[in-house]
């Protein structure tokens, strides 16, 4: 048998699809309202996280990355300092809370490991939670 064109079972498939067709747009605007405050919900996870963040970077990292001036000739933090000389002429910031390019995996890496003279950081002295919070919140701004 030759046929051309859509089958039978294919254009009564496409009927039958039609037919549902405002069923299933409802079926998925209910879903999209009953998602809404389980995003909601992630996203202040997401916000309570980079606080944390926030604040662990300041515990631990600003001493060394941080943004303010020291001393009265305007000097840098050391690693702002190191990282101003080492993106010299680019457009990446000294300040790595200032930074669009950071991954998490890779701050986590090098807090681990150290980098550069940076020391590295035992789980007991940054812990894991406080780790993943710090990735957090320099990653915040990474839209790769
Ligand atoms: C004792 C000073 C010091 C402390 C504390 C410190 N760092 Fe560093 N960090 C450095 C130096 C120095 C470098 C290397 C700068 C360079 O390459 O010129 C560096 C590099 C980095 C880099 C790599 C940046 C790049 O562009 O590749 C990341 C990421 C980083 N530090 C994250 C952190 C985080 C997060 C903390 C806090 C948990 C922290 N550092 C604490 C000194 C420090």
């Amino acid at each position: 048998m030759s046929s051309t064109g859509p089958s039978r079972d294919t254009i009564q498939g496409a009927r039958r699809l039609a037919k549902a067709a405002p069923q299933l747009l409802s079926v998925l605007l209910a879903g999209a309202w009953a998602a809404a405050p389980t995003l909601n919900a992630t996203a202040n996870e997401r916000n309570a996280t980079i606080d944390l963040g926030h604040r662990a970077f300041l515990e631990h990292c600003d001493a060394c990355h941080g943004r303010e001036q020291i001393g009265s000739d305007g000097g840098m933090q050391p690693a702002t300092a190191s990282l101003a000389i080492a993106y010299q002429g680019t457009r990446t910031p000294a300040t790595l809370e200032d930074r669009t390019d950071l991954s998490a995996t890779y701050v986590k890496y090098i807090v681990r490991h150290g980098d550069h003279g940076m020391p590295f950081f035992r789980k007991t002295m940054v812990s894991d939670v406080e780790l993943e919070a710090i990735a957090a919140y320099l990653s915040r701004n990474n839209t790769r």
